[in-house]
């Protein structure tokens, strides 16, 4: 293998970055907005009940409220669990610092588990330690699409009686033994963030078992105000409501649910894309010198979400960041999911964690690094990725 340092002519020209997790946006999302815009009816409305309606019927949930983001859906999700001041709620070390905000924001305290080095999940064996007489909730992280073993995690709960609030925003279309992730806790909560596998820019889902638990998220998103406000301005009159709790303004828009709709269509044709990524991946870098992520586990669906790998200075003979700083240069968007929480310095002075205490999820985001996996690539594109992905590593 000979190093090279920075090659003459990049992968592809600056005029062709090509952009991290951009979305697939197609005909039926464009003028199913521009139906919106013309109605002149733009915030929350019959497009987000249809939404809701969808896609709880694509997870095999029996109740679904939008929000404007995941963040929204594990906020609402905690206080609807009852989880507040003197809580503490058990969740990963390698996740985006949303997860543990929310729990912040419910006044709860977030304790950190380590992850599996192999699937990158909840570590059972380390949740277990981590409880104390206050735990009062488990959040799993389904990372990168990857379902957390629900087996084990449920286990834990019933045990210790103790609330689950799953964290679904990798995860649309993720299964464990042939049931849909969010559908194991009493919540689950999925992103419609710009780079997720079903898109509206921002937007988010709470899926709930119980009625009365999805009635209380969707007053607690719009203000508290009683229920079916939004419809205060339709056409069947004003409607008068009452504000029977201090709520947030979390509710999406028709316009959000107007993309999302069409997304929601296609998500099983994208998922199809995505693992074809993924299969060419795997066989293109079978011989790099970096860790690949490991394959899909037996009965389960990985909604291939993320394509991570391990680039190992000692091995690789590069380090992680030079590695992201040449993919750039060759012109393709990578990504960082994530540094491990403790590593901010927010965390550190506030909760004092430390990156020593959850060792494996400290190795694991000082080396990870994402390719882009979205259905919008075509052929030439993943063959791009491939060939700056071998020139990043000198190979
Ligand atoms: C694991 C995880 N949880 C929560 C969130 C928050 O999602 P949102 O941006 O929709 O609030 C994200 C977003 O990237 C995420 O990756």
């Amino acid at each position: 293998m000979s190093k090279r340092s920075a090659p003459a002519s990049p992968v592809r020209a600056k005029d062709r970055f090509l952009v991290f997790g951009a979305p697939d946006i197609q005909e039926a999302e464009v003028r199913e907005v521009v139906d919106s815009m013309t109605s002149g009816w733009l915030g929350t409305g019959p497009k987000v009940a249809r939404f809701e309606r969808d896609f709880a019927a694509y997870v095999g949930a029996q109740h679904a409220v939008a929000l404007n983001s995941c963040t929204a859906a594990l906020h609402l999700s905690l206080l609807a669990a009852g989880i507040g001041p003197g809580d503490e709620v058990i969740t990963t070390a390698l996740t985006f610092c949303a997860t543990v905000n929310a729990v912040l924001h419910a006044g709860a305290r977030p304790v950190l588990a380590d992850v599996d080095p192999r699937t990158m999940n909840l570590d059972a064996r380390d949740v277990a330690r981590k409880i104390t007489p206050r735990t009062r909730a488990l959040l799993p992280v389904h990372f990168a699409g990857r379902p957390c073993d629900m087996d084990a995690i449920m286990g834990i709960a019933t045990r210790h009686d103790l609330r689950v609030i799953e964290d679904c925003a990798h995860a649309i279309e993720t299964e464990w033994r042939g049931r849909h992730v969010g559908t194991f806790g009493e919540y689950g909560c999925f992103s419609f963030y710009v780079t997720k596998n079903v898109a509206t820019g921002e937007g988010g889902m709470v899926i709930a078992r119980r009625e009365e638990d999805a009635a209380q998220i969707k007053i607690l998103g719009l203000h508290g105000m009683s229920k079916d406000a939004w419809k205060r301005f339709g056409d069947e009159g004003y409607k008068h409501y009452r504000v029977v709790a201090a709520g947030f303004k979390y509710n999406m828009m028709d316009l959000q649910a107007a993309i999302g709709l069409h997304q929601l269509v296609r998500v099983d044709a994208a998922w199809r894309r995505r693992r074809e990524i993924w299969s060419r991946y795997e066989e293109a870098f079978a011989g790099l010198p970096v860790e690949r992520p490991a394959p899909p586990d037996p009965e389960t669906k990985h909604a291939f979400h993320l394509y991570t790998i391990l680039v190992d200075e000692a091995r690789a003979g590069v380090t992680r960041d030079a590695f992201l700083e040449a993919m750039t240069r060759e012109g393709i968007g990578v990504g960082v999911h994530y540094a491990s929480l403790p590593e901010h310095p927010y965390y550190r002075e506030a909760l004092g964690w430390s990156p020593e205490d959850t060792p494996e999820a400290t190795r694991i985001g000082r080396r990870t690094v994402s390719l882009p996996i979205s259905p919008k690539l075509g052929d030439d594109d993943v063959e791009d990725v491939i060939a700056a992905v071998r020139r990043s590593l000198g190979d």
